[in-house]
């Protein structure tokens, strides 16, 4: 990288970065240390000394070095870039001026990871993979907070703590580490049949992806993009990878995985340390409002996808990753991405698995990261000014001059003061019924998206599919919960839920109750591209 390419989140970074090179070793205080291989002690071979501040302090600080790794997604790597759109056409549609500021490179930090498995896990393991990107944008940070798969298990956030807990290794002996091979996953899935659509994308090759340069993003949920009139667009936001779609095959990964098991970690690194950088392209899909109820499933609804044949992708924009990180636990594992991290002109849905990730991800960060100051760790800073009525905290960093930490007040001028118009306005959208704890019907079909899936699917895809469900669900130590994940496959497909009764030796189904939920839909989006398996 030149020095011209530096992003203004790469200068920002500057004020932050330590070269220790031709520097002597000193305490924390800036003592300059004489020895530190051996504690103070008294006499040769006598007692260590309390008064030993360096070996105090050295070894306190070591004590404390760990942090708790995120609840999910704990394994990961990132990388920065940035982002850089094609054209003004978005101008119309949306306030984000990053989407449609043509040559206006805004800076990027992403992180991707694997789901399940703790920090220290395999990188090819079968799992969903994480693709969240941290837009450093002149009016604020936007989280776009991904997977590689554009559905979702669940379909209202509080089912999350019941899907985690049953994807996680088992309380009782914390076993299986990142393997989709366990009773409690499947008991969970054979009971909530509004994974079944997300379980056929995980039973393929996409949960194993060759290289993170080489799979899809997906932002999942519809977000809505409002222009200056406050006029909003529903939108889907994906990401192409240039290098194409490629997975390992299941053989494969698990020899990577005892022979290298960071494998994806490594090639992200190596590939920008050797400047082939890797490269999405952002399309959108977009949705006009009155058209909200036009699909025959709801728009709101993670567990589905809509159909380019139905809604074509918009390319927008490219995304580059040209630099690694100086430090990953300053960086990768301080990032703090959050679905809430909004900028004017991009806006939330009522789709229930959004609006609770509004509220979990922060809620976690702040015992992950120590309190509410997190947002002044430099890799989370804004390059947007901030300025605020916050105090204190833990790990508070900036001094902030004056006396009035509130609004309205006349001793500091009445600064800071909102910006009116200026500011971010939510979309006024008009909402009204009664408060109750349901399911929307509209929500309720669970099963024509996942025959479209498996409909689009090659024959070699195909067979994949099955040896996965044959694999993970063959090593369920209970019948009840075979049967039950077969029933729901039956609802799928009635051949492909014979091939894994078969395979696992449970008894073939009969023909489906309601056969046909796929009804026969043509449909062969480009989400649903065979993976090229190589
Ligand atoms: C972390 C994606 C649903 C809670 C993450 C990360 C990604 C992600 C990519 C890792 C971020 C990073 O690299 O640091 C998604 C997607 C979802 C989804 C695409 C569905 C469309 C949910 C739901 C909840 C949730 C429903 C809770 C109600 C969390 C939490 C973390 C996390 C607590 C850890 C964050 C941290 O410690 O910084 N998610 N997630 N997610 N997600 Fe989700």
């Amino acid at each position: 990288m030149t020095s011209d390419d530096r992003t203004e989140k790469d200068r920002q970074l500057d004020g932050y970065r330590v070269d220790q090179r031709d520097s002597v070793l000193t305490t924390d205080q800036g003592i300059p240390v004489d020895d530190t291989d051996n504690s103070l002690k008294v006499g040769e071979r006598g007692p260590t000394v309390m008064e030993d501040f360096h070996f105090r302090e050295k070894i306190t600080h070591f004590d404390h070095e760990r942090i708790p790794e995120r609840v999910v997604h704990a394994r990961g790597s990132g990388a920065y870039g940035f982002f850089e759109p094609y054209d003004d056409s978005l101008s119309l549609l949306t306030r984000a001026e990053f989407l449609s500021t043509p040559g206006l490179r805004t800076p990027v930090f992403v992180r991707f990871s694997t789901v399940a498995g703790s920090r220290g896990s395999a990188d090819t393991v079968r799992d969903v993979r994480g693709f969240a990107t941290k837009f450093y944008t002149r009016q604020g940070n936007f989280d776009l907070v991904g997977n590689n798969i554009p559905v979702f298990f669940i379909q209202d956030a509080i089912k999350f703590p019941d899907f985690v807990h049953a994807v996680k290794p088992e309380p009782h002996n914390e076993i299986p580490q990142a393997s989709s091979a366990h009773a409690t996953l499947w008991d969970f899935v054979q009971l909530q049949p509004e994974t079944t659509h997300m379980m056929m994308w995980l039973m393929s090759d996409r949960a194993l992806p060759r290289s993170f340069r080489m799979m899809q993003g997906f932002g999942v949920h519809t977000f809505r993009l409002v222009n200056e009139e406050g006029l909003a667009t529903f939108v889907k936001f994906h990401w192409t990878p240039k290098l194409g779609k490629h997975s390992l095959v299941w053989d494969e990964t698990q020899k990577i995985a005892g022979k290298d098991p960071d494998f994806n970690r490594r090639d992200l690194w190596e590939s920008i340390e050797r400047g082939a950088y890797p490269e999405w392209e952002l399309g959108l899909q977009l949705v006009a409002e009155e058209d909200e109820h036009a699909f025959d499933f709801d728009i709101l609804d993670a567990t589905k996808i809509i159909p380019e044949e139905q809604v074509p992708l918009r390319p927008v924009g490219r995304l580059v990753l040209d630099r690694n990180p100086d430090n990953f636990f300053a960086e990768t594992e301080q990032a703090a991405f959050h679905l809430g991290n909004v900028v004017p002109g991009i806006d939330f849905t009522n789709d229930p698995l959004l609006q609770g990730r509004a509220f979990s991800y922060l809620d976690t960060q702040l015992i992950r990261l120590g309190g509410p100051n997190f947002p002044q760790i430099p890799v989370n800073r804004p390059i947007a000014e901030v300025h605020d009525h916050h105090r204190e905290g833990y790990h508070q960093m900036l001094i902030h001059k004056g006396r009035a930490a509130y609004h309205p007040n006349s001793l500091d001028g009445g600064w800071p003061a909102p910006a009116a118009d200026k500011g971010y306005t939510h979309y006024q959208e008009r909402v009204e019924g009664h408060k109750i704890r349901k399911r929307s019907e509209s929500f309720r079909d669970h099963y024509s998206q996942a025959t479209l899936f498996w409909n689009s699917m090659a024959d070699w895809e195909r067979e994949h599919i099955i040896a996965a469900f044959r694999f993970e669900l063959g090593k369920v130590d209970a019948l009840h919960v075979q049967e039950g994940v077969v029933r729901n496959l039956n609802e799928v497909d009635h051949d492909l839920a014979v091939q894994v009764a078969e395979g696992i030796g449970v008894d073939a189904p009969g023909p489906p109750i309601t056969p046909n939920h796929g009804r026969s839909s043509p449909a062969l989006s480009m989400a649903h591209e065979p993976a090229d398996t190589i």
